[in-house]
């Protein structure tokens, strides 16, 4: 029977990044990761880091390729109407963001990861909880065919949406919130220059799409679609007629094609779950909340709960004191909350929901409103980069 002080479900950001932060406080963990490496790094998933995310990235040590590779962006674009209008982050609201693929990121938590070996146990098949609710937890699991259990004094629930710990949580003991949005997202990756230095957002009659990017020569554009579709319905350049439909003529103009590496689709739902501590078990991250992706806010989200709770943890085992620990779900839970909030505004303000011209007329004047308003560009531009953190 193997021993540890945090047994850590899941290998994707969240339980990297947290497995790395503990160490670097000295505290032991072993992370349990059902797939293999190399499929958890094929996910193509967002790329923009809130700096409180980047710092913590930091702290976790992957900072030099991040800080080398990634694009500083003090601003974004919002197009409407036919027009556009800037978002000043720096200005407004004295921060910046930073473009680094998701995917990056999770090679670089796994290089580090991997630098102790035996941190993170790939391929470990039927994990199961045990006796969280109690002060001895378990976990066993099994691997390379043999059956295995791990004792510790608290389990991280870091696998995700699908995953095994909050399912292992009573059904009375959680609540859940959700909002399913009826459209999803059709993203695709191309090597072609970005035809803007900056993010945009479009809100179009035709539905919403949106400009982002991995480097100065790789692209990721989206555009909204219907949950129905398949890729194969969109071939690439129907798929760059209608984002050229949707922009400002000036940006269509300036966008070059070229063949997707990548193509999906994506739906869109807001979820989250309460608590999100039962006993010695914590949820972080899509284990215990989910956004839709328009503000940009799940790796960010999930960063803060591993910062809330290794400052729990490390409260806990340095000075003894369970009181930070006891605070997590509240805090956690008032940080998701807002940016739930903020991520639910932004697809609503965004996105085609039905064919009611009020409906685009309410969006069109909220967009003219904002862009007339100095203060309200500050209240997106503050949710936007990431609101404070709430001290302990
Ligand atoms: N046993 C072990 N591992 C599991 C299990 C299980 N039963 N179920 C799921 N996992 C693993 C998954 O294979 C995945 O690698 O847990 C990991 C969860 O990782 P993510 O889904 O990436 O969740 P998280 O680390 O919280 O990252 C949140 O990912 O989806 C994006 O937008 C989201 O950016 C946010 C970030
Ligand atoms: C992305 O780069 O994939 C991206 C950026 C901003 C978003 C969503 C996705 O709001």
């Amino acid at each position: 029977m193997q021993r540890t002080q945090v047994v850590i479900i899941g290998a994707g950001p969240s339980g990297l990044m947290l497995s790395l932060l503990l160490e670097r406080q000295g505290i032991d963990s072993i992370v349990l990761e059902r797939q293999s490496r190399p499929y958890v790094e094929a996910r193509i998933r967002a790329g923009l880091l809130e700096w409180d995310t980047v710092e913590l990235l930091e702290q976790a040590g992957i900072g030099p390729r991040m800080r080398r590779e990634g694009l500083v962006h003090d601003g974004f674009e919002l197009a409407f109407g036919g027009g556009h209008h800037r978002i000043d982050l720096k200005g407004l609201a004295g921060k910046s963001m930073l473009v680094y693929g998701q995917t990056e990121i999770q090679k670089d938590l796994a290089d580090e990861r991997e630098r102790r070996p035996g941190a993170v146990v790939w391929e470990a098949a039927e994990v199961r909880l045990h006796d969280f609710a109690g002060d001895a937890p378990r976990v066993s699991y099994r691997h390379a065919g043999a059956s295995h259990e791990i004792r510790c004094d608290f389990i991280a629930g870091c696998d995700g949406y699908h995953g095994i710990s909050r399912a292992s949580v009573p059904r009375d003991a959680l609540r859940e919130y959700e909002r399913v949005y009826p459209f999803g997202w059709l993203g695709v990756l191309a090597d072609v220059p970005p035809l803007s230095e900056e993010l945009v957002y479009a809100n179009h009659a035709r539905g919403f799409a949106l400009c982002s990017m991995r480097s100065k020569s790789r692209v990721r554009y989206y555009v909204q679609c219907p949950l129905q579709d398949t890729v194969e319905q969109w071939p690439d350049e129907r798929f760059f007629d209608e984002l050229a439909a949707r922009l400002p003529p000036p940006h269509a103009a300036r966008m070059v094609r070229g063949p997707s590496i990548e193509k999906s689709i994506a739906p869109l739902r807001s979820f989250v779950t309460e608590p999100m501590r039962f006993g010695r078990l914590f949820l972080a991250g899509d284990a215990a909340h989910i956004v839709p992706p328009t503000g940009a806010k799940g790796l960010n989200l999930a960063a803060a709960d591993v910062r809330v709770l290794t400052e729990g943890l490390v409260a806990h085992y340095r000075e003894r004191s369970s009181g930070l620990l006891a605070e997590y779900s509240a805090r956690a839970l008032s940080r998701v909350w807002k940016a739930t909030r903020f991520s639910w505004w932004f697809t609503t303000l965004m996105h085609r929901f039905s064919e009611d011209p009020f409906e685009h007329k309410l969006q069109l004047a909220e967009l003219e409103y904002l862009a007339d308003s100095t203060v309200a560009c500050t209240g997106v531009a503050e949710n936007y980069v990431g609101l404070p953190f709430t001290a302990g």
